[in-house]
């Protein structure tokens, strides 16, 4: 009885498909590949979904697309695809996949009415996609080989390169890409300080003792980041932050990669980062093995600008509230089994009226949620973005279609929470408490925004950093 009622189903399923093949016009609702699904594709879904990127297939064509949708039509109810999506209550951002109601119903609607084709005069014109770079970088700058091993872990790794740019110089984008994807953990690209005798194209990185699980042992002190000594340059030593470039280094990192992730392009904001003269260019590359052993050779693009901008913008990263940030481990420590621990807040107050163009969420394999608020002046309470699915798989950079403005004396929270318990099918071990750390088994809680400053503004004076009390901070009392 069964198989024929499946048989019957289906039998009817295509003859409505292939009546609405032959004129997909007949009725208003038949939902058609070139004129309904494809402009969504290229939008929300093809940036990932080609040849030679993260995704396993092409969304480009029908003939590629058709076999999957039932798979899409799945993936995008249950919001898994596009990864990264937003709570679409807050926020107008540029290059964000999320997908309108009305989208996730035409995906269903075709997957149901059975793919059809349609008619290729009603596609949209091709994408032109820029193979290989989503940036177009006017100078390319390879990092050494690096031979990831198939199995256990890779601390994260330092190396530094000569900076490419002998003056000063404007760039608009700074893009990374690695040579095999699936390896890179994620990159970053900072400036430092030009120190004489610097051993260039070496790889760093700082011993961290672990248990068999790869789990750091907690007597030995937190390694810091890692630089050349300055008595000996053949050795590393802690970095200073002063050794860092302070303008918009305190993120550390003006280009940076994370899978899924797009380049920040400066120039949509009208700004540009400055790459000082008498620099060096200062690479952290983190990589996970992935089973067989693979060599990776990391690119780095810079697109320079145009020219010289009027602003700047700057990308901070926010720390938790505690001693140390996330690396404080009696208060930045998920408890076993824990399934919704709230971190400690990051709490900023604006010293200046300054403007937000971006927001970013960087959390690891237990990171579950994360979310911004704003409170003005006059008290008022915005939420501004809203991650409430958090995927350690797809690091989002949001870019704000129209910058915010930030009256001085607005406070900035975020919050967020981390899930280590066997709901979390990323949690590797939910008996164990999860503290800070740079392995994806380890934790880091670290919003970044970029604000826009005007040029000569030291950016660590745009704000104070968890200030003051914690309990009163965000009573809704108007600042002064
Ligand atoms: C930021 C990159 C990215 C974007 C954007 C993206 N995908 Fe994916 N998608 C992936 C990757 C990588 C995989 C394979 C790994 C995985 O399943 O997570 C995947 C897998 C899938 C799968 C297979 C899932 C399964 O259950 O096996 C479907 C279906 C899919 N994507 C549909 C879509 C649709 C539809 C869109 C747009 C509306 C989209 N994706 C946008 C990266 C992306």
């Amino acid at each position: 009885m069964r198989s024929i009622g499946i048989a019957l189903c289906c039998l009817l399923l295509f003859s409505v498909a292939a009546f609405g093949q032959s004129d997909p016009r007949a009725t208003g609702t038949t939902v058609t590949f070139y004129r309904d699904v494809l402009p969504i594709l290229q939008a929300k879904c093809q940036s990932c979904h080609r040849p030679g990127e993260v995704a396993p297939m092409s969304f480009l064509v029908y003939q590629t697309t058709r076999p999957w949708a039932k798979a899409m039509k799945a993936a995008v109810i249950e919001r898994k695809m596009p990864p990264g999506s937003l709570d679409p209550r807050y926020g107008h951002f540029i290059e964000n996949f999320s997908l309108l109601q009305s989208e996730i119903d035409t995906i269903a609607k075709w997957a149901d009415g059975g793919a059809i084709e349609g008619d290729a005069k009603d596609a949209p014109p091709p994408v032109q996609w820029v193979e290989g770079w989503r940036s177009n970088p006017d100078v390319v700058i390879e990092a050494p080989p690096f031979d990831v091993p198939a199995k256990g872990w890779v601390e994260n790794m330092i190396v530094v390169l000569p900076n490419p740019f002998k003056k000063d110089t404007w760039v608009t984008s700074i893009e990374i890409r690695p040579g095999v994807p699936a390896v890179m953990h994620h990159a970053g690209v900072r400036f430092a300080r030009h120190i004489d005798g610097v051993k260039y194209g070496q790889f760093f990185w700082s011993d961290i003792k672990r248990d068999e699980a790869g789990v750091h042992i907690a007597e030995q002190p937190r390694p810091q980041r890692v630089t050349f000594c300055s008595d000996d340059r053949g050795k590393v030593c802690p970095a200073p932050e002063t050794d860092v470039i302070p303008d918009g280094a305190g993120a550390g990192f003006e280009g940076f990669y994370r899978p899924g992730g797009a380049p920040l392009d400066y120039a949509y904001y009208k700004t540009a980062y400055l790459i000082p003269a008498n620099t060096d260019m200062v690479l952290s590359l983190h990589w996970t093995p992935i089973g067989k052993p693979v060599t990776d050779v990391t690119k780095i693009g810079f697109v320079v600008a145009k020219q010289e901008p009027q602003r700047q913008l700057s990308m901070r990263s926010l720390k938790p509230r505690g001693n140390d940030g996330w690396s404080d481990r009696e208060r930045w420590r998920i408890p076993a089994g824990d399934p919704n621990w709230e971190a400690p807040p990051k709490d900023v107050i604006f010293n200046m009226d300054t403007e937000l163009a971006v927001m970013s969420l960087h959390m690891h394999e237990h990171g579950k949620d994360m979310k911004y608020m704003l409170m003005y002046p006059d008290g008022k309470v915005e939420t501004i973005l809203n991650q409430p699915h958090y995927d350690f798989n797809w690091q989002m950079t949001y870019n704000l279609v129209k910058t915010l403005k930030i009256p001085k004396g607005t406070k900035l929270r975020v919050m967020s929470h981390f899930d280590n318990s066997p709901n979390n099918k990323f949690a590797r071990d939910p008996r164990r408490d999860v503290f800070g750390g740079e392995q994806s088994w380890e934790e880091m809680d670290a919003p970044w925004i970029g604000l826009i400053l005007d040029r000569g503004v030291d950016p660590r004076n745009v704000y104070t950093e968890n200030p003051g009390d914690e309990a009163t901070f965000w009573s809704q009392k108007p600042s002064n």
